[in-house]
């Protein structure tokens, strides 16, 4: 079996999957697309990073291809139904990143709404804090809002369980309607978009990016949202307008937004670095050690799986 890895990282995660199979990967450094191009045609595996475009002609490259086991839950990069339809299995890793994406939903979600990190840097600039002004840091109040979550997987509903322990009410949006057992365990409404959007006082983007996803917080969604609301993203750049985003952060139409996904690449537009009331991290949300430890471990774990048949693989279906 060859195995072409597109990234050298967390090499202690692939242990075993280095001493069962031929895996080839760039030392210290990445593949370049078109490094893997002309590689592919011999391998049976690929494990792409989650920005790594595995798209039609990459595929139309891999004659022997059989799994692309992606490193990340989102498998975006990949076009899933055309290597299904080719007879290539797709895998992922979601379990070992619920928790510190959920984690960091609700850090940039409190961060946003008490403007931590905008204290941070006033306090830093202006190193007096009787300049700043005992009512100019008036934050957003956290308990007893609502909590409007937009895609109830995984990580939706470990952010759900979070929220509550902060004391605020969640309702949700999802292509399917949780059922009803699970809709009490987590004590959550079912509401449809429109109304996730008009009453949410807080909007965590917890779904998957598609082209069916693509700019649904557009200016019309942004515009339905409270004056008073502020909006989370953890989930994929392109689910937003980034522009619409900026306008209605400058216009005051939202609150204010937490982001540490991009529409174009892993960087915010420049407009947006000039928002105080936005909070934005550099796409962090599975970078703790252990989780990308875990990541690597399932990848391998999925690739020996999928060949041994001896563990289980997190299979992506096409729907
Ligand atoms: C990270 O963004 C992931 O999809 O795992």
């Amino acid at each position: 079996m060859k195995v072409l890895m597109t990234y050298d990282m967390y090499r202690d995660g692939f242990i075993e999957l280095f001493e069962k199979y031929d895996v080839t990967y760039p030392e210290g450094r990445n593949f370049s697309f078109e490094e893997v191009m002309e590689m592919i045609p011999t391998y049976d595996v690929l494990c792409p990073m989650f920005n790594f475009p595995v798209n039609k002609e990459l595929i139309d490259n891999a004659p022997n291809l059989r799994l692309i086991a992606n490193y990340a839950v989102g498998y975006n990069n990949i076009d899933v139904a055309y290597a299904l339809e080719k007879g290539i299995s797709v895998a992922n890793t979601p379990d070992p990143v619920i928790a510190p994406t959920a984690n960091l939903a609700l850090g940039l979600m409190i961060d946003a709404a008490r403007r931590i990190t905008e204290c941070d840097r006033k306090l830093r600039i202006q190193r007096d804090t009787m300049k700043i002004g005992i009512l100019e840091n008036m934050g957003t109040h956290i308990t007893g809002q609502t909590l409007g979550i937009l895609g109830m997987g995984r990580i939706g509903k470990a952010l759900c369980k979070r929220a509550k322990a902060c004391g605020m009410d969640v309702i949700y949006h999802n292509r399917r309607q949780l059922d009803i057992e699970e809709e009490t365990k987590l004590n959550v409404t079912y509401v449809s978009f429109d109304d996730l959007l008009k009453k949410s006082d807080f909007l965590s983007i917890n779904a998957p990016y598609s082209p069916q996803t693509y700019h649904i917080i557009d200016e019309k969604a942004l515009n339905s949202m409270k004056s008073s609301a502020i909006l989370i993203n953890t989930a994929r750049g392109a689910l937003v307008d980034e522009y619409a985003l900026v306008n209605a952060l400058r216009n005051n139409n939202i609150k204010g937004a937490a982001l540490d996904v991009f529409e174009f690449g892993d960087f915010p537009v420049p407009e947006l670095l000039e928002l105080e009331n936005a909070v934005l991290t550099p796409h962090i949300g599975t970078q703790t050690d252990k989780t990308r430890l875990e990541m690597a471990k399932t990848v391998s774990d999925n690739v020996i799986g999928f060949i041994e048949g001896d563990r289980k693989v997190f299979f992506v279906t096409n729907e």
